[in-house]
């Protein structure tokens, strides 16, 4: 069945871990946002969902970083932080390795993966998840992109990553879904840490929306870390989705600059006609 949803938000851990001594008035309209995207994936009946993000030095080390790498195992625990910390509590989220392999397999027909048996699964995943498939019932097949250390995959990479993607889900029997995450402007763990590059996350969710390839990968690395922040490289993630999503538009259900978590954050859903 073709795909049947495919949507791009954030995941910075400051949403859970800080949600209760924000202020209301600025994320509320987040949390609304995500509540309106939790019933949207709800009635997309997903009998699967394919999340795209970065992996925050949980998994992957310096003595061997994957540009692309998917999950095949049959089920992946998370959070990895301290669930303290994080405030969504240690479970095992499922799998479907069968179907994983499928779509790793084709995939690979033009862009080659790593696997792993076990990946764990941090705020990257988990965060959305916590929100969005609350009952952790819709078994997950997670892909990281490294948007932690250079030399980074190119943006057009995620992109063509994007495009395999829905050729593989698109010839699966199951009602598949794909969410990216990540981003927007963030500089994390930085002496800046809270700064939102307001106009540069509007940028690119204009070109999303419009799914221009040319201006979503137009951006060199030097530009994304100057004016995006270190935690602008998870654009490769949305990137990813609008590269599934080609031909075709999307909409943006919200943008909201979130100071208290430290990233520019928004929705957008593309369509899958
Ligand atoms: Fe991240």
């Amino acid at each position: 069945m073709p795909l049947v949803f495919a949507a791009a938000t954030n995941h910075g851990p400051g949403i859970t871990a800080r949600r209760d001594t924000a202020p209301p008035e600025e994320v509320t309209p987040f949390f609304e946002g995500w509540e309106r995207l939790h019933q949207r994936m709800e009635a997309a009946n997903l009998d699967a969902l394919v999340m795209i993000s970065s992996d925050h030095i949980q998994n992957l080390y310096m003595d061997n970083m994957p540009a692309f790498i998917i999950g095949l195992g049959d089920s992946f625990p998370g959070p990895t932080e301290d669930e303290h910390f994080l405030k969504i509590p240690k479970t095992i989220i499922p799998g479907v390795p069968d179907l994983a392999a499928s779509i790793a397999d084709e995939v690979m027909e033009t862009i080659d993966l790593a696997y792993s048996g076990e990946l764990a699964l941090d705020h990257g995943f988990m965060v959305p998840l916590h929100f969005l498939t609350p009952a952790y019932d819709v078994p997950v097949i997670p892909f990281i992109v490294n948007c932690m250390f250079p030399p980074y995959p190119k943006l057009g990479r995620s992109y063509e990553l994007g495009r395999a993607l829905r050729r593989a889900i698109d010839k699966q029997s199951q009602r598949i879904g794909l969410l990216g995450t990540g981003g927007l402007s963030h500089w994390p763990a930085a002496p800046l840490s809270g700064k939102v590059a307001v106009d540069w996350d509007k940028d690119f969710l204009e070109a999303m929306v419009a799914n221009r390839r040319e201006d979503l990968t137009r951006y060199s690395d030097a530009e994304i870390e100057r004016d995006g922040g270190p935690g602008g490289h998870e654009i490769r993630s949305w990137i990813a989705v609008a590269g599934a999503c080609e031909g075709s538009g999307g909409k943006l259900d919200f943008y909201t600059a979130l100071p208290s978590f430290a990233i520019g954050g928004a929705v957008v859903e593309m369509a899958v006609a």
